[in-house]
């Protein structure tokens, strides 16, 4: 396995491993290690179809079942994709383009449900000719820049988090769908320690829409001033994928966007998410009741 860094603070490269042959006994203590520690992980010239893709996020945990598929994959297998089920492509003003510009903006994914998720783990399947590049930031990097001032605001406090909240950001509609209403508010601590190297993130989304015991509107200021100083240009990774690509975050310790692309044109990226388990620190993260 031979890395490289792909930005200064966070994020590698990761050439000469075949992911279709990795078992917890041979190769996925090193992965698990550089993921802990890196946050991003990039490994190309990969050939994952939908089931070796599966087996390689069942290396990390349990994979989180995400919304209603096209027929041909199965519920923990996400198309992030403007093809609609009828072969169709989704334009510009369509719901499914709703949804994407949605994950526009920067968040970490499943903050919203009842089981924080640990990792995406994406493999692009169709491309488009330009854009659609995924940007990310550290959270771990940020957080330990953060002028006390700033953190001491943060520090000990409840992030409360809904999925209708961001997608509200976009439009109504976009709020409305069925699966957006299915989840109420969650609430998680603003900073998640990772159990393996003992480091701090904070753990912030664009679905953050208050802090237990602070008034809204200070809430939301808070919010906005975190977020815009986790995403400093300096903070940034944009990743263009290239087919064969499999790209794995850590959502403990990132954020992350998508960049829109010429929606004239199909991009399917093959994305599922694993759930945190009590290794991952989720006691962590958990608020005191
Ligand atoms: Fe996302």
């Amino acid at each position: 396995m031979h890395m490289s860094a792909l930005h200064d603070r966070f994020g590698v490269e990761i050439r000469d491993v075949d992911l279709s042959a990795v078992t917890p006994q041979d190769g996925f203590s090193e992965i698990r290690e550089a993921f802990d520690r890196h946050s991003l992980l990039v490994f190309r010239d990969q050939q994952l179809d939908d089931e070796a893709h599966l087996a390689f996020g069942r290396l990390f945990g349990t994979i989180e079942i995400r919304r209603k598929q096209p027929e041909k994959h199965t519920a923990e297998m996400s198309m992030v994709s403007n093809l609609r089920d009828d072969g169709s492509v989704a334009g510009e003003e369509s719901r499914p383009v709703m949804q994407h510009k949605a994950n526009q903006l920067w968040h970490t994914d499943s903050t919203f449900l009842p089981w924080p998720a640990l990792a995406n783990i994406i493999a692009p399947q169709v491309l488009s000719s330009s854009g659609g590049e995924t940007e990310f930031v550290s959270t771990r990097a940020a957080w330990a820049d953060m002028p006390e001032a700033l953190r001491e605001k943060i520090r000990g406090r409840v992030l409360r988090h809904s999925y209708a909240h961001s997608r509200k950001k976009i439009a109504e509609v976009a709020a409305s769908e069925d699966f957006v209403q299915r989840w109420g508010d969650t609430a998680w601590n603003a900073v998640w320690p990772n159990p393996a190297t003992g480091e701090e993130a904070l753990y912030i989304a664009s679905h953050a829409f208050g802090i237990v015991g602070m008034p809204d509107d200070e809430a939301q200021d808070l919010i906005d001033e975190l977020i815009a100083f986790c995403t400093q240009p300096h903070y940034v990774y944009i990743h263009a994928y290239t087919l064969g690509d499999v790209v794995a975050w850590d959502e403990r310790a990132t954020m992350h966007r998508g960049r829109p692309w010429p929606y004239e044109e199909e991009r399917s990226l093959a994305s599922i998410c694993v759930t945190a388990g009590e290794a991952d620190g989720l006691e962590l993260v958990r608020p005191a009741a």
